[in-house]
């Protein structure tokens, strides 16, 4: 069995590689080449445990997950995992990957998907609400897909924000990495908003004219008390484009404005749509959600296994 850590799946994957995996995955799901029972949620104190099995042609996999965002305020990161992939045929388990790691490359590259299917293609300035693993790695996929200028990021601890902004500098030193003191500011500024916040109420001010003509990919909400968009997004926009039909009823995001007659379930669409007949939205204002599957981790694992076997990667281990 092979072991890839955290730092050996920062340095194997090639974020082009990763957007192709991901594409693949929404084609399989287009086409219902897969068996994935639902995630099991279990609740502990502050923690979710998520448990996320999948099966497809050539591999099946488990990724378990544990959230606590209270982690945060203990300088420690709100998710650890681990993913084991098997074959599909003998059920031979031939890797376990660092599912935290995983997680935050495969989210980066849904978060992309989601950009390059349902943005003006000329977007060039970017915001980054929430300065966590995932907003980070939010904004290197981004730049996979659009000429990105500006990254204009917001959180409300001020002191993540700086190291984020740094750290994000020194990984992107071609963009300009830009501060801001307000959501407010950062919408002004930004042609795409990407918010990857841990939030419960939204995150943005409730104005559609601060909103209008922008493209918006909500990463945060999975829980139905959870909130990063506002309601007046909803009378802005044609669809909702989701990553998994779940995400209608698990994310606060969609199930709130549901309930409240803001949005109809007609206008809740799978974005595989989109990637699977390479059609674009081309809409003023756009919002595609996210709450992942377990289809894109097998895809992402299965990338990174194949590449490390080809690199030499990683360790080797008998169980
Ligand atoms: N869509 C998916 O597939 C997917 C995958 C992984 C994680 N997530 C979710 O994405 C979110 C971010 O994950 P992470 O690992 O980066 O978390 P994190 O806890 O490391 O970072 C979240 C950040 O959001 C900030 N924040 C909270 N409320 C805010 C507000 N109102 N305005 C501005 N900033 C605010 C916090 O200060 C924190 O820095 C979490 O909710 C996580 O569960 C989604």
């Amino acid at each position: 069995m092979l072991i890839l850590n955290q730092n050996q799946i920062k340095n194997l994957f090639s974020s082009h590689e990763v957007l192709e995996a991901i594409e693949r995955a929404f084609k399989i799901f287009h086409e219902n080449k897969f068996e994935m029972p639902d995630r099991m949620h279990a609740h502990h104190e502050d923690i979710t445990l998520l448990l996320m099995p999948c099966f497809t042609e050539g591999f099946f996999g488990t990724k378990l997950v544990s959230v606590n965002p209270k982690n945060t305020a203990i300088g420690k990161p709100s998710i650890y995992g681990s993913m084991i992939l098997n074959d599909s045929k003998t059920g031979e388990p031939i890797a376990l990957l660092n599912g935290a790691a995983l997680t935050a490359v495969r989210t980066g590259a849904v978060g992309a998907s989601g950009i390059k299917y349902t943005s003006k293609e000329s977007a060039q300035n970017i915001g980054i609400i929430g300065t966590g693993i995932q907003g980070f790695t939010q904004a290197i996929f981004a730049c996979a897909v659009r000429p990105v200028k500006k990254i204009h990021v917001f959180d409300l601890n001020e002191e993540k924000l700086a190291e984020f902004a740094a750290s994000l500098q020194e990984k992107l030193p071609e963009v300009e990495i830009c501060s801001q003191t307000s959501s407010e500011t950062l919408v002004k500024e930004s042609d795409v908003i990407i918010c990857a916040t841990s939030a419960n109420e939204p995150v943005i001010p409730d104005d559609p004219e601060l909103l209008r003509g922008k493209c918006f990919i909500g990463i945060g909400s999975y829980k139905p008390n959870m909130r990063e968009l506002p309601d007046a997004l909803f009378s802005l926009i044609e669809n909702v484009w989701v990553d998994t039909p779940f995400a209608a009823f698990e994310s606060g995001d969609i199930a709130k404005p549901l309930e409240k007659g803001l949005l109809g379930e007609k206008q809740v669409k799978p974005i595989s749509n989109l990637v699977a007949n390479e059609t674009y939205d081309s809409s003023e204002t756009s919002f595609f959600k996210s709450v992942g599957m377990a289809l894109f981790d097998v895809l992402v694992a299965e990338y990174l296994y194949q590449k490390a076997i080809k690199e030499n990667i990683g360790t080797q281990i008998d169980l």
